[in-house]
């Protein structure tokens, strides 16, 4: 692909969506140019150091790395791109609303000069995108929410299920300049109007958080009446309404979305005069399960105090080193709380986590980790703790005793090492 012919597309804020953003534009032969307001990030970034673990990355920036400018110079930005994708962080505020003071900023810096494209990749309360064109009228903004998973971001990226494009009547051409860009992905366009797309975001997000504080409440059943959630689930997903995806029982979601989201759009229902009911409970559902692998330690165990718990896995989920809302946070504060010594490998977010699990040991691998352990928690379901020798790591703890907190190990193989083992709603394990 010739570069020359592709529209350059600017990038504002590099996180974790704009960094995926400005590769993978830089991928499909466009000039990219991304701006963040860290000097140490986008120096890193020019000197081709990528700060994120994410699979794929590194290689795509690497090998477009004479597409990509990144720069923290604003007015840099605006002259050498006129589409320009807004990624910046809308992290809670203390009420759970979405912190939208860096959007501000970003929009402060623009001038409704007619010629630039405001294209809204963060993740913003319904009726943000009305505000700011009430705020830059001349302004021409699309709203454009991306639905990436982290770990598997950049394929996420490449292969969408659909874009979501909103906008008024009036930049009826700048959507369709976005929908020109993302046409070589395929997937369906939703061409609608701005405060659909924002409630699009939002309602994807909460939607499937429900159906895991769902399936958790269920596992949670399954567990009193004897059935597999497996299989439940199993049966529930061929039934092509329901369908099997996000239906996997755990100790909770976390991340820096689903918690933010579902508690934005609660907000943002409340505020607007509606109760929404159900995402109270789906919230709460949420922070009992992350517990109740303290009472499954206890059943076992009697008193924590004293009693020495592995953690293997730290990050909110495999194939990153995100810590953000992670239920390892949780759960060792509560198993600390209850006088237990917390020990913890994760294969790559420990350096995040260090400073966020004051008081846990961290330890080189998964088998250190269990050594002299009176049980072992599996908290995050990396590929590699289906590897571990069994028989050897029952010999090293003090009790073969272990949590699957996402049914992601074999039962039969942890019995036969000798293992009481316990998952979520799972049958024949206990
Ligand atoms: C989520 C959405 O899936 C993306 O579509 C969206 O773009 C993104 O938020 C965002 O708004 O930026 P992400 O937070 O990266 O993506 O991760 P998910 O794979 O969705 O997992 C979220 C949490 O749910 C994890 O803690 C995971 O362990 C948990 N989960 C997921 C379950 O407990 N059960 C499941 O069946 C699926």
């Amino acid at each position: 692909m010739n570069s020359e012919e592709k529209a350059p597309v600017g990038v504002v804020g590099v996180g974790w969506v704009g960094l995926v953003t400005a590769a993978c534009f830089a991928e499909l032969g466009h000039p990219v140019i991304a701006r963040d307001v860290l000097q140490e990030k986008v120096d890193a970034l020019n000197r081709g150091e990528i700060t994120i673990h994410e699979p794929g990355l590194a290689e795509l920036l690497e090998k477009n790395r004479d597409r990509l400018t990144f720069t923290t110079d604003m007015d840099e930005l605006l002259a050498s791109a006129r589409l320009l994708f807004v990624c910046v962080d809308t992290p809670p505020t203390y009420s759970g609303d979405a912190d939208l003071s860096r959007v501000q900023s970003v929009v402060r810096d623009l001038k409704a000069d007619g010629d630039h494209v405001l294209i809204m990749k963060s993740t913003v309360p319904a009726g943000t995108g009305d505000s700011i064109r009430r705020e830059l009228p001349g302004l021409a903004y699309v709203s454009c929410p991306e639905f990436l998973k982290e770990g598997t971001a950049v394929q996420d990226f490449m292969n969408p299920d659909r874009v979501v494009i909103g906008a008024e009547p009036e930049d009826a051409d700048a959507a369709e300049q976005v929908a020109a860009l993302y046409r070589p992905l395929g997937g369906e366009m939703v061409m609608t109007d701005t405060s659909s797309a924002e409630m699009i975001k939002l309602s994807s997000n909460a939607y499937l958080a429900t159906r895991i504080s769902f399936i958790n409440e269920i596992a949670n059943v399954c567990e009193e009446v004897g059935a597999d959630v497996g299989e439940v689930a199993r049966g529930m997903g061929m039934d092509e309404r329901i369908g099997p995806h996000f239906l996997r029982p755990g100790i909770g979601f976390g991340g820096s979305c689903f918690p933010k989201d579902v508690n934005a759009l609660k907000l943002l229902a409340g505020n607007s005069g509606y109760h929404f009911q159900l995402l109270n409970a789906v919230i709460e559902v949420n922070e009992l399960q992350k517990r109740r692998v303290v009472s499954k330690l206890g059943k076992h165990l009697g008193s924590l105090v004293g009693k020495r718990i592995a953690l293997l896995g730290l990050a909110f989920k495999p194939d990153t080193d995100d810590m953000r809302e992670a239920s390892s946070l949780v759960l060792s504060a509560r198993l600390r709380g209850e006088g237990a010594d917390v020990v913890a490998y994760d294969p790559v977010a420990m350096d995040n986590a260090r400073s966020l699990l004051p008081g846990v040991e961290m330890r080189d691998t998964a088998r250190e980790a269990l050594t002299d352990c009176d049980a072992g928690v599996l908290v995050t379901e990396w590929s590699e703790f289906r590897e571990i020798d069994w028989p050897e790591a029952a010999e090293r703890m003090r009790r073969p005793l272990l949590i699957d907190g996402r049914n992601f190990l074999d039962p039969g193989i942890l019995g036969s090492a000798g293992f009481v083992y316990e998952g979520i709603g799972r049958t024949g394990d206990r």
